[in-house]
């Protein structure tokens, strides 16, 4: 096939053999997410490119180097979402949802784009299930986010393998006296450090911390630490989000390197992270965020939330092999006819089925077709029973039910009987 025919490199098809999977993570955090009461919010795809230079931050890897931006007809600068919470924090200023300290827990779900290097659990279209409060400063929630997604992790089958790592980035004051310290030292020790943290040095220091250089990590040792720049409020906030953990024994690892790779972090920051996808490691990460709405030209609104990558996590699934059994199966029961009378019997017999089993998985052989070509098909759907609609079964005004998985002998069950029959057999989702 030509280049210009093919999907953009990064950019996946989910095809149909995955999408199963996919609408078992989905449907397991949207129900987890339903019942900690949040609500879903939907936002477009394209913003304009001034909300995620404002918000996300000049100086970072997103905003310098891998924004999807483009010119639209009007001469108007756009640019495709890179993730979600700019977007959100937009949407509920322009609606005034958040005005006179009124709460919103809200989620989003959806394809976010970065012009980033392609591999193994990292794509240039990805998606994201994230989620953003407004109007709660406390740790409490934060901590309901993490004991959230901690519990997310049990019912995926995937705790085992998940770390969670945890930071406090202090407040905006607290931030610029470490920044400063860390200037200092760091312009003391210039000539050691790698070229990419002497640049950031200048433009976002605290991202040296992230360096994956072995020479600067040697020097950010005696580095002063975050920790011990934090107020009093910051400090306090902390030690609530971790007594907090504690009571519900949710293990965590203190992390005084983690700063996130977005700007509007400020006080608590964390990550889940895994070894078991190789460099890609972080399944789902964020933090609070209690200056970006007033920065955003609204009014001050703490803020706190996480995005989780949902092609790392259907990887974890995969890797870790935590598939349920019952996705793999797409239908219960495969109803073959043989000639047109049967046929037609068999549309309507189906249609009275389904309205008395409306979540029965019942296929309708479509494509006539001789008895072992339709047999054939009807094993190859997965099904656990074919049924069966032939010259014999029209004359006496039955159905043959036969089990196509294990045991059990053909027996024929009377039209007005066969709703009635499945529902005994199937367990319905
Ligand atoms: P983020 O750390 O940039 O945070 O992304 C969150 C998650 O999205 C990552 O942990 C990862 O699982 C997934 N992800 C990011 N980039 C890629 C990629 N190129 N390919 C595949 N997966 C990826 C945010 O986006 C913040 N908006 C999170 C947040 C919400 N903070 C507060 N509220």
């Amino acid at each position: 096939m030509s280049k210009s025919l093919q999907a953009i490199r990064g950019m996946n098809d989910i095809l149909p053999e995955q999408t199963p999977l996919w609408r078992y993570f989905e449907g397991t955090v949207a129900r987890l997410l339903d019942n900690y009461g949040y609500k879903q919010i939907r936002m477009p795809i394209v913003e304009f490119t001034e909300l995620f230079k404002r918000s996300i931050g000049e100086v970072t890897d997103i905003v310098e180097k891998e924004m999807y931006t483009f010119d639209d007809r009007n001469g108007d600068s756009l640019t495709l979402r890179p993730e979600g919470t700019a977007a959100c924090v937009r949407a509920v200023l322009e609606h005034g949802i958040t005005g006179g300290g009124q709460v919103q827990k809200l989620w989003y779900i959806g394809p976010m784009f970065r012009h980033e290097r392609p591999q193994k659990g990292r794509y240039r279209q990805f998606h994201q299930i994230g989620l953003e409060v407004f109007n709660l400063d406390g740790p409490d929630i934060d901590a309901e986010l993490i004991i959230m997604t901690w519990r997310l992790w049990g019912e995926l089958g995937i705790r085992d393998a998940v770390k969670l790592e945890l930071n406090s980035l202090g407040t905006s004051e607290s931030r610029g006296r470490y920044r400063e310290a860390l200037v200092e030292y760091l312009t003391a020790h210039h000539d050691k450090l790698d070229e990419d943290s002497q640049r950031r040095l200048k433009s976002n220091p605290l991202r040296v911390l992230d360096t994956k250089n072995a020479e600067t990590q040697a020097v950010l040792v005696d580095a002063p630490k975050m920790a011990d720049y934090l107020d009093d409020e910051s400090r306090a906030h902390f030690e609530g989000l971790k007594a907090r953990l504690d009571a519900v024994g949710i293990p965590y690892v203190l992390n005084p390197k983690l700063v996130r790779g977005l700007d509007y972090y400020s006080k608590t920051v964390f990550e889940w992270v895994t070894d078991k996808l190789g460099a890609q490691g972080t399944v789902c990460a964020g933090g609070r965020y209690d200056g970006l709405v007033e920065q955003m030209g609204g009014k001050p609104t703490p803020g706190v939330g996480f995005a989780m990558g949902i092609e790392r996590l259907v990887l974890m699934l995969e890797t870790l092999e935590q598939i349920p059994q019952e996705i793999s199966r797409q239908v219960d029961v495969y109803l073959c006819a043989f000639g047109e009378e049967a046929e037609l019997a068999g549309l309507a017999l189906a249609e009275r089925v389904r309205d008395q089993l409306p979540n029965l998985r019942l296929q309708v052989n479509a494509g006539a077709g001789s008895f072992k070509s339709q047999f054939k098909k009807a094993d190859k759907s997965g099904a656990l029973y074919a049924l069966i609609l032939g010259d014999d079964e029209m004359a006496q005004q039955v159905v043959g039910f036969k089990p196509l998985r294990g045991q059990g002998e053909q027996q024929s069950i009377a039209w007005d009987a066969l709703a009635a029959h499945l529902a005994t057999c199937v367990v319905q989702g």
